[in-house]
């Protein structure tokens, strides 16, 4: 159940031996392949694709949609912690975002859970909470992610979320409780109010079924409200979870919440002990020193005045249509080669500088003149 590094899309005997089949009846149905064919008749089919149906949607209160699929024979389940790049068809048009799987990984071959937030301008997370019905069809990835666990039996966990971070721990947490873990688990969970808590009641109710689970739940604009007040510290950590210098610590949230994590975590001396996940990439803008010089895409000849902003959303707001899956450096979807010039990763600080250097346009700004094979 928590095999680490689980990715890939592999094909299990039956399925191998019908893709030669496949791969011979393509040959016969060329130029649109069987695949186009049989989806007139039964849209999930396909011999390679992982394609699934919404059986089950709960909208919640708080601007968020929980969306329950049944992905067909192509998706061979998941560890809990990762995420699949979920795609949808919006007038026609394809997108594809991210989300973590917030279920247990037992099961998670037959149905999988997705909450989805509302994001201000968000095309898919919009479109979700307000169209998603009992019947949609949706294409996924292979499970993606290595934010998973490995622990040993006798390891004491910390998990900590935030906002709509909570999906991929709150996974980790569904798994171990159906595995029967035993090992002390504490859960922490940072949320602006109650109301915009997700997965409260069940993550209560969990809490009330395993004596190992302690659920601390924090409202950061609700001071008495909570089993805590304040954002996460030193002091905070010793009080609900004693001796967490020894535990492997899961964090997934805002990036302050992370930072923050590492940084107490460090000061103890235990930062490696410390697994982050980011999820809420928040709007990259370079400061005002380093902005200048012209970002050139060479394969499309068009040259703009760099603004400071991320690569990606530069050429998109230049009118090219490049790839990307979950915008925040996670998917490598987005990755081209950088022709010449400098360039920053807004997430880990990494400068990288050169010719022909794979980068992720999401999360690279450039630093002068720039040019990207795109
Ligand atoms: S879009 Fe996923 S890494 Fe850039």
């Amino acid at each position: 159940v928590l095999t680490k590094g689980q990715t890939g899309l592999r094909l299990r005997p039956g399925r191998l031996a019908l893709r030669k089949i496949v791969d011979l009846a393509d040959s016969v149905t060329a130029p649109h392949g069987l695949d186009q064919y049989i989806r007139m008749v039964r849209p999930t089919w396909s011999s390679i694709d992982v394609r699934a149906r919404v059986a089950r949607v709960v909208r919640n209160g708080e601007g968020s949609v929980t969306l329950t699929i049944t992905p067909n024979g192509n998706w061979n389940g998941f560890v809990a912690g990762q995420y699949a790049e979920v795609t949808v068809e919006i007038d026609g048009v394809h997108h594809t975002r991210c989300y973590s799987m917030a279920c247990s990984d037992r099961g998670g071959r037959r149905t999988i859970e997705f909450t989805v937030k509302a994001q201000p301008g968000g095309i898919v997370s919009n479109f979700l909470n307000q169209h998603a019905r009992r019947g949609m069809l949706l294409m996924l990835s292979p499970p993606r992610g290595e934010f998973t666990l490995a622990p040993s039996s006798s390891e004491r966990l910390v998990f900590i979320s935030g906002g709509s971070g909570i999906t991929p721990v709150l996974s980790m947490l569904r798994s171990l409780c159906d595995a029967r873990w035993v090992g002390p688990i504490t859960f922490l969970h940072y949320s602006t109010t109650m109301a915009m808590m997700p997965y409260s009641d069940v993550l209560s109710d969990l809490a009330a079924r395993h004596e190992n689970v302690t659920l601390v739940k924090v409202f950061t604009d609700q001071p008495g409200q909570g089993d805590l007040d304040g954002f996460l510290s030193h002091a905070q950590l010793d009080q609900v979870a004693p001796g967490w210098e020894d535990a492997l610590i899961y964090v997934c949230g805002p990036a302050p919440l992370m930072a923050s994590a590492r940084a107490i975590a460090d000061a103890r001396g235990c930062a490696t002990r410390v697994f982050t996940e980011a999820f809420t990439l928040t709007e990259f803008v370079a400061e005002a020193g380093s902005i200048g010089g012209s970002l050139h895409f060479s394969g499309s000849g068009v040259t703009v005045d760099n603004n400071g902003r991320g690569i990606l959303e530069q050429a998109e707001s230049a009118g090219l249509n490049p790839l990307f899956g979950c915008r925040m450096g996670i998917c490598h979807t987005c990755t081209r080669k950088l022709d010449t010039g400098t360039v920053r990763n807004h997430v880990n600080g990494e400068v990288i500088t050169g010719q022909d250097v794979e980068i992720r346009l999401c999360v690279n700004v450039p630093l002068g003149d720039v040019s990207i094979d795109l």
